[in-house]
């Protein structure tokens, strides 16, 4: 299996990035965010919980989200990998993320970071905020905030990949284009 995480802050180009990663190496794409959001569209039980946390820009809580990737992964057991976006947030989730992918007999391969910086990341989401009906784009306090929750607690599990020689850092300005083909190469050569 191909088992990637595409890690960076918020508006680095995660969900972009994957959208083309998943044609060129067949891989199943896993957006926690998106997954909430559809559940907060289908005003599910998980949704109600999911979107009072992401309405205020914070992280939902670990077990809820570990249990609900767990539960995505195993349904898609024979995939041939995955792209795993907004997850692990914590380092809590990147532990569970290795004892579960252990389960299958499977691993992480690696985690591609996109290094964006902070005004840039805040001038997409701000442009975004105009089409995309998320309400967590809506308020430029709640992109800040997103902004400081991803340097408390999820920039640190960089930490977690670089210890175990699996990351890999990728310059996430620029076109669209030229970064995939950063992508695409990085983890070809990996
Ligand atoms: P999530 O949905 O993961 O949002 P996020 O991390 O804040 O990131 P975004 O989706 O906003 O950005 P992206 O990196 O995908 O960039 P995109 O490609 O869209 O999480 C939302 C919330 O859910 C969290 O705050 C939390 O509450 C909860 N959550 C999710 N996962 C969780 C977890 N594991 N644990 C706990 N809670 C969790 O691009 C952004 C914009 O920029 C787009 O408009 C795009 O068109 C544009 N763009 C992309 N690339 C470029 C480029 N190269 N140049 C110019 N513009 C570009
Ligand atoms: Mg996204």
């Amino acid at each position: 299996m191909l088992n990637i995480v595409l890690f960076g802050p918020p508006g680095a180009g995660k969900g972009t990035q994957s959208e083309r990663l998943i044609e060129k190496f067949n891989l199943v794409h896993l957006s926690t965010g998106d997954i909430f959001r559809y559940n907060i569209k289908g005003e599910t039980e998980l949704g109600v919980l999911a979107k009072s946390y992401i309405d205020k820009g914070q992280l939902v809580p670990d077990e809820v989200t570990i249990n609900m990737l767990r539960s995505e992964v195993l349904k898609n057991e024979s995939a041939k990998g995955f792209i795993f976006d907004g997850f692990p947030r914590t380092n809590a989730q990147a532990e569970a993320l290795d004892t579960f992918l252990g389960e299958l007999n499977s691993s992480i391969t690696l985690m591609a970071a996109l290094e964006v910086e902070e005004n840039e990341l805040k001038e997409r989401l701000k442009k975004r905020a105009e089409v995309s009906g998320r309400s967590d784009d809506a308020d430029p306090e709640i992109i800040a905030n997103r902004i400081q929750v991803y340097k408390n607690e999820t920039a640190p599990v960089k930490e977690f990949y670089q210890k175990q020689n699996k990351f890999i850092s990728i310059d996430g300005v620029g076109s669209i284009d030229d970064i995939t083909n950063r992508l695409f190469d990085a983890i070809t050569k990996f």
